[in-house]
């Protein structure tokens, strides 16, 4: 579990616990991942690493050579207004949210295609429904959407997977509509936010986990995208 201390993360680690499957509790601030663990019993165990070093996927697939599936949930949510946006922020965006993911994918594939397992990153739903001020945010979105397809065939078994590959590896993505945003305390956002949802309400961390599983589950789905909260 990638970013297990955050929003999502942590609802997805509870619900692997809760369902009595083991889960490798990763992101960098180690005494979060200590607390985190206590509170989710014996079957989570902490491993604090900055995978922003370039050495971490390596060091990740060793922590766990056991690996059933990667759930990644990592990535930060930076403002980019399109009248300061810059390339460095596009550089970043997508080394955090595409980058890392193929490369977490990468390095787990081997053990998860042995237990017949999957990988399940997460979109945002304003890919397709853009909304403003945040361009590198979204194209990076854009990037991890289309590099999660192409891992998809990449690490599949089909006449387009390459023979020497570890596979087959299920990929896909849940794409959030708003669970948490930076600005929800303002009543005034958290009720525009809400109507853009057909369901008229931001969405619960515990619901975005449900189709998590829901997707790691699903044997034979691969290479999809899946939206919440639309
Ligand atoms: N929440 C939403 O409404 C929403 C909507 C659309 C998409 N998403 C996507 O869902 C995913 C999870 O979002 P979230 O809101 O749960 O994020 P979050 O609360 O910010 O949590 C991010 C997690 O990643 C860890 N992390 C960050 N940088 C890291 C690094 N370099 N190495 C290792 N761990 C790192 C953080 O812990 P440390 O800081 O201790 O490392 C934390 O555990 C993201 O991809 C996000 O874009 C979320």
């Amino acid at each position: 579990m990638v970013g297990a201390t955050g929003s999502i993360g942590r609802a997805v680690a509870r619900a692997v616990c809760d369902r009595g499957d083991r889960a490798t509790l990763v992101a960098r601030a180690s005494a979060r991942l200590v607390a985190l663990a206590a509170e989710l019993g014996p079957r989570a165990t902490p491993f604090a690493l900055d995978l922003s070093d370039e050495a971490a996927p390596a060091r990740l697939a060793e922590a766990a050579p056991d690996a059933t599936d990667l759930v990644f949930a990592l990535g930060s949510f930076p403002r980019t207004p399109l009248e300061t946006v810059g390339r460095a922020d596009f550089a970043a965006a997508v080394t955090e949210h595409c980058a890392l993911f193929v490369e977490c994918t990468r390095a787990l594939a081997p053990a998860i295609a042995r237990a017949g397992g999957g990988v399940v990153g997460f979109g945002d739903d304003g890919v397709e429904r853009p909304y403003p001020n945040h361009l590198a945010y979204l194209a990076a979105k854009g990037a991890l959407t289309a590099a999660a397809r192409v891992l998809s065939l990449e690490l599949g078994a089909g006449e387009k997977a390459p023979a020497d590959r570890a596979g087959p590896v299920r990929v896909g993505l849940v794409a959030i509509g708003v669970v948490t945003d930076p600005e929800l305390d303002d009543p005034a956002r958290r009720a525009a936010l809400a109507r853009r949802s057909r369901l008229g309400r931001t969405g619960t961390p515990e619901e975005v986990a449900h189709v998590a599983l829901a997707m790691l589950d699903a044997t034979w789905v691969t290479g999809e995208v899946w939206h919440v909260g639309r």
